[in-house]
């Protein structure tokens, strides 16, 4: 049997072979998957845990927050207050930043999550997930205001996100290709399961809530259109349509066997420019696929690039394998 490589392992190496992962970083994403490893253990109960349904409340966004998302919000809070790795956290389901008490030291990081994606999912037992982004807090002084959150994804330290489904898999990057690991349920570790994940530049699989079609914008329509079209269309081949509605699972999926997801701007709100929030879902997700070798784009810039004006700051979204985010990019510049 070949040696298992468990998360630690895996970070003492990367220090110590790339210099890549400091003692700071490292123990804040031990923290996240430690975390996430309690989050799994609530998920896994279900009804027997008295954690589905509705918490009674609404978020920043205005959606109604489930338990399951309130329960996951505080166990990643209370996990990463007091390691002296952060300054500062947010989360799709608290209004502003929340900072690290006095009463801890304050460390380098700053920490971004979705401590619960795919809401919709919970009570009907699909994978669902949750994202996390790590930037660096710029200066030394003390203070720590929503300003020091707003930088381009591109200069995340690290992103990745753990999924809760027949397997719970965490996939993390630190700037150098992805790592994921799968939770071995008995010994409560994490192991090294893959960590040369490359998505294929072609695909014939895409990801979409079809629902909305009549809705989008024209280029995004004849980009679909041609999809559909399949054999005799202008792209001459079948594709094949998966939507599970947990963008995590999604994304897995398309980090395991390529294709590509899209999120799509949509004319019911037009001064909003997407669903899906740029700091903790788009951003980590932008990184990590480009990291296996995929693009990222809001149909028309590269994520990454993008300087976010607000915290809870929506985008569209269009990433995975590299010819068809460029395909679906390219229609918009051209503007059909
Ligand atoms: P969240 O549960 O964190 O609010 O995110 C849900 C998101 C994303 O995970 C998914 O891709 C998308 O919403 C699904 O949207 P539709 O319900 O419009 O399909
Ligand atoms: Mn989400
Ligand atoms: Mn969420």
């Amino acid at each position: 049997m070949s040696k298992r490589i468990s998360l630690t392992q895996y970070l003492v190496e990367q220090q110590r072979e790339h210099g890549t992962i400091p003692a700071q970083l490292r123990l804040l994403i031990e923290v996240v998957a430690r975390a996430c490893k309690r989050i799994a253990i609530a998920v896994n109960k279900g009804a027997l845990g008295d954690v589905l349904g509705t918490a009674g409340t609404d978020n920043v966004q205005g959606e109604v927050q489930k338990k399951l998302d309130v329960i996951s919000n505080e166990v990643l809070i209370e996990a990463n207050e007091w390691g002296g790795h952060l300054a500062a956290m947010a989360s799709e389901e608290m209004d502003s930043i929340h900072v690290v008490p006095n009463r801890y030291p304050q460390g380098e990081y700053m920490l971004l999550f979705d401590p619960l994606d795919g809401s919709s999912n919970i009570d009907v037992n699909i994978s669902i997930g949750t994202i996390f982004s790590v930037l660096r807090k710029i200066g030394h002084a003390r203070g720590i205001s929503e300003e020091d959150f707003l930088q381009p994804g591109k200069q995340q330290a690290a992103a990745g996100y753990c999924v809760y489904g027949p397997q719970t898999t965490l996939v993390l990057t630190v700037g150098s290709g992805l790592a994921m690991f799968t939770l071995d349920r008995e010994t409560g570790s994490w192991v090294l399961t893959d960590s040369d994940i490359r998505i294929p530049e072609d695909t014939q699989e895409f990801a979409v809530n079809m629902s909305n079609m009549r809705h989008w914008a024209p280029p995004m329509k004849r980009y679909i259109d041609e999809c559909l079209a399949g054999k005799t269309g202008p792209r001459a081949k079948d594709f094949n349509m998966r939507w599970v509605g947990s963008m995590v699972a999604d994304v897995h999926r398309l980090i395991t066997r390529g294709g590509v997801f899209i999120y799509p701007w949509d004319q019911r709100e037009p001064e909003k420019p997407g669903k899906l929030r740029l700091m903790y879902e788009a951003n980590p997700m932008a990184f990590l696929v480009e990291q296996a070798g995929g693009a990222a784009t809001n149909a028309k810039e590269r994520i990454l690039d993008l300087q976010p004006t607000k915290l809870h700051e929506r985008v569209s979204v269009v990433l995975g394998s590299k010819n068809e985010v460029e395909r679906v990019t390219a229609y918009h510049r051209e503007g059909g």
